[in-house]
């Protein structure tokens, strides 16, 4: 049997913990999941909402962080979740993706010799300047078992010096969750509440600190996006600390006159609703890049890199930067249909990649029994 602490934190951790949880409890006999809520999202829309959407269990231990600077939450976080390592004595700690709370939880159990699993491994922008970049880099230096969601990731890996017996390439976990909800999201009425018929308007997503946090780059996206909503409307789910940025720069009235709409963050089943029969998606999540690929929905990043480049090879997404002339031009040869761009599913985005997960662990069990 194997005792897990399965870590999650913010928003984009939920829907990956979610399929991996489940598996571990219908595999009773073999694993017993624990679950650790750092608290580093908190809000009823950013965190609540998720776990009801997503069935997942309530948290077995809730460290309750709040939000702070990036070196007073991660330290928050590791200080609260030592003591509970120490008391569960864990098998695996098994984290996700690459916020704060996935280094925090990383690090902590590498200083105590506790082993750990990183989902999402090895996937890299290149740009150390985003935060996340920082923290895929440290959690893959420092994780015993690093399972990839596409063969790019194996790679860099690799080319890192990471031992090829640490590397296993399970499939993307998020579209496990996605796959196993469209039905339901299909029961949501976000769409319908909103008056919007299928394929009729956009929706967009913005919240990266190098996106809007400066007011020029955030109102040159703004323009962009303005003129973009003249020929087809924007529906734009506000992350909190964009909605702050909003009203400090006085972008309200502007966006207020325009065609694109503000509502408040959506739970996950409300925005898969939403977001599944949308013409078009723009965004700089990182998350939705892979969630517009599965379903074949053009997706245009709003950024200058992506970690996630197996979107654009094989995927529906484009990579169009922050150049607001650059953007419209995208957004408006995909409206004009002149450019259609035959997609595919990446490899092992099969809903199955939670199996494969459990299967290895129970794999590295095997060779530490063998050894
Ligand atoms: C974090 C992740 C980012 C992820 C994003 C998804 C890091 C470094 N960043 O960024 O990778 O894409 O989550 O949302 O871990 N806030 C609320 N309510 C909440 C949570 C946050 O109002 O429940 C506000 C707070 O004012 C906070 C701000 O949002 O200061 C930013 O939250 P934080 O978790 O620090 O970073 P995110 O930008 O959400």
């Amino acid at each position: 049997m194997l005792k897990i602490l399965n870590i999650v934190g913010a928003r984009p951790n939920f829907m990956k913990i979610a399929p991996i949880v489940r598996e571990m409890r219908r595999r009773a006999a073999e694993f017993a999941p624990l679950i650790v809520h750092t608290g580093q999202h908190y809000d009823e829309a950013m965190s609540d909402s998720f776990f009801r959407d997503l069935g997942i269990p309530a948290p077995d231990f809730h460290l309750e962080v709040g939000s702070h600077s990036h070196a007073v939450q991660t330290a928050k976080i590791m200080t609260a979740f030592e003591p509970v390592v120490l008391q569960e004595k864990p098998d695996w700690v098994l984290v996700v993706g690459d916020v704060n709370s996935t280094i925090a939880c990383a690090l902590v159990c590498a200083k105590l010799g506790v082993k750990v699993a990183h989902v999402e491994a090895g996937l890299r922008s290149r740009d150390r300047t985003m935060p996340e970049e920082i923290n895929r880099l440290l959690t893959d230096a420092i994780s015993d078992l690093l399972l990839t969601t596409s063969e790019d990731a194996d790679e860099n890996l690799r080319q890192e010096g990471v031992e090829r017996d640490k590397i296993k390439f399970v499939g993307n976990v998020m579209i496990d969750s996605l796959f196993y909800n469209l039905e339901k999201s299909r029961t949501s009425k976000a769409r319908a509440n909103l008056g919007l018929e299928a394929k009729d308007y956009a929706v967009l997503t913005l919240h990266r600190p190098s996106n809007v946090d400066e007011k020029d780059i955030f109102g040159g996206l703004l323009n962009a996006l303005i003129a973009i909503a003249e020929k087809l409307p924007i529906i734009f789910p506000v992350h909190p600390r964009t909605r702050g940025n909003i009203e400090k720069f006085g972008f309200a009235a502007r966006v207020a006159e325009s065609n694109i709409r503000l509502i408040e963050p959506l739970g996950y089943l409300d925005f898969m609703n939403l977001y599944s029969a949308a013409r078009l998606v723009l965004t700089d999540s990182g998350g939705l890049q892979e969630e517009t690929t599965a379903l074949g929905i053009p997706c245009l990043t709003l950024r200058e890199n992506t970690e996630r480049p197996i979107t654009i090879e094989l995927g529906t997404n484009r990579l169009v930067g922050t150049n607001p002339e650059k953007i419209k031009q995208a957004a408006f040869s995909i409206l004009e249909n002149s450019e259609k761009k035959a997609a595919r599913i990446p490899p092992l985005w099969d809903g199955h990649a939670a199996e494969r997960i459990c299967d290895a662990l129970i794999g590295e069990k095997r060779k530490t029994n063998s050894e």
